[in-house]
């Protein structure tokens, strides 16, 4: 067989750490053991019945089995639109500040493509969701990357970037609330952040997958929400985790709408929008009763408690997170996150993310989703305690 060498774009994506992970988790299933895995940041819950009862409607409609209109429906956009005002209060106009997205993916690495050139600099957070990598990596550009401290409360320091190296920076990436150190933003934070965007010529791209996840009172802030935000960026939103449709791939990009055109523009040559039925369905999530949404905040507010709670019980000083639906969990002194990941997969079976998966910066951390059931989360901190590491 005639082996074809991929193309040098396709060489230079970055390796994809968490399959390394997934392979030691499955040799542990095959062999029959009970697994608790709080590694994934896959929702556990169901989409609710109203949006799926949407899906199987719109999917018996004729007009939907034909091509889409290129841009997506504009139904689902004027949805979107109706979304950010009613949840942030923000105005959009729906055909030209809003693009539909294969999910937030899809979006978090076109927009590299959409705005980078050879040479580039792309600021990233480190640590940071790793998929921000691989749009650089295809657009040929580079990263600096931006540490998040726990100091700092998991923001970027701004003053610390060199100034040579902003003058090549084009686009930066921004995630709150965050995954993986589960830290939220503040309005000073993105204030400073416009500031910023504007004296450097940024392109900020803020990533709002946890938009809905908030905990002790916290509501998530939209970046848009920042006077003069749109001027410099846009956000971008994904049903994944609002309403548990991951496996839907849906999403939308807001804001500048010079950025929304570009990747409208990319995807137009790649795509021709989701099916029509999908996109009904979606604007019926967004428009429709948001109760599913409450319940679901509180039932990861809930299961961080339980976790958090034991933790400290057991004697683990970890911080407690507030927003997303993952933990930042400092390790024991004694263990780098992956001896500390291996440790707990090998005489516990608890199967987390060690946080250099993330970056560097992600150092001395693992990251637990809180996506099982509290008396799963009880039994994890049970099986710990057995370990007698604190
Ligand atoms: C920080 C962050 N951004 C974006 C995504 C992408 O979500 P989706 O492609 O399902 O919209 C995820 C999913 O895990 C995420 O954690």
């Amino acid at each position: 067989m005639k082996q074809f060498q991929p193309s040098d774009a396709l060489k230079r994506l970055p390796e994809q750490f968490f399959a390394k992970l997934a392979g030691k988790v499955n040799r542990y299933v095959e062999a029959g053991y009970d697994i608790i895995n709080l590694g994934q940041g896959n929702p556990d819950q169901p989409t609710p019945s109203h949006i799926i009862e949407s899906l199987q409607a719109a999917a018996k409609k004729p007009a939907y089995h034909k091509y889409p209109p290129f841009r997506g429906q504009p139904f689902l956009k004027k949805a979107a639109a109706d979304f950010y005002k009613r949840e942030f209060g923000v105005d959009l106009d729906s055909e030209t500040e809003v693009a539909v997205l294969f999910g937030g993916k899809a979006g978090l690495v076109e927009v590299s493509q959409c705005l980078l050139n050879q040479g580039d600099v792309a600021l990233v957070p480190d640590p940071g969701y790793p998929d921000y990598w691989s749009g650089v990596a295809m657009a040929e550009a580079d990263m600096h990357m931006m540490p998040l401290l726990e100091q700092n409360d998991f923001l970027p320091d701004y003053g610390s970037i060199p100034n040579a190296l902003l003058q090549k920076a084009k686009l930066m990436f921004l995630n709150y609330p965050n995954n993986p150190t589960a830290a939220q933003a503040n309005e000073a934070f993105f204030n400073e952040t416009v500031s910023f965007a504007n004296q450097h010529d940024l392109c900020v791209v803020h990533d709002f997958a946890y938009g809905a996840i908030g905990f002790d009172g916290k509501r998530p802030m939209s970046f848009l929400e920042t006077e003069g935000a749109k001027d410099v960026g846009i956000e971008i939103y994904t049903l994944s985790k609002t309403y548990n449709m991951a496996g839907w791939r849906v999403g939308f990009a807001v804001g500048n709408p010079s950025v929304v055109e570009s990747i409208n523009l990319l995807q137009d040559h790649f795509y021709v929008s989701l099916f029509s039925a999908v996109q009904e369905a979606a604007a019926e999530a967004l428009l429709g009763s948001q109760e599913c949404v409450e319940e679901l905040r509180a039932t990861y507010e809930s299961r961080r408690n339980v976790l958090i709670h034991g933790l400290h019980e057991i004697g683990w000083d970890v911080t407690s997170p507030s927003g997303s639906f993952f933990a930042w969990l400092k390790v024991p002194d004694r263990f780098t996150s992956e001896q500390f990941a291996d440790y707990l997969l090998e005489n516990v079976q608890i199967v987390v993310a060690p946080g250099n998966g993330f970056g560097e910066f992600g150092e001395g951390y693992v990251r637990v989703g809180l996506l099982t059931s509290e008396d799963r989360l009880k039994e994890a901190v049970e099986r710990i305690n057995t370990l007698d590491l604190f």
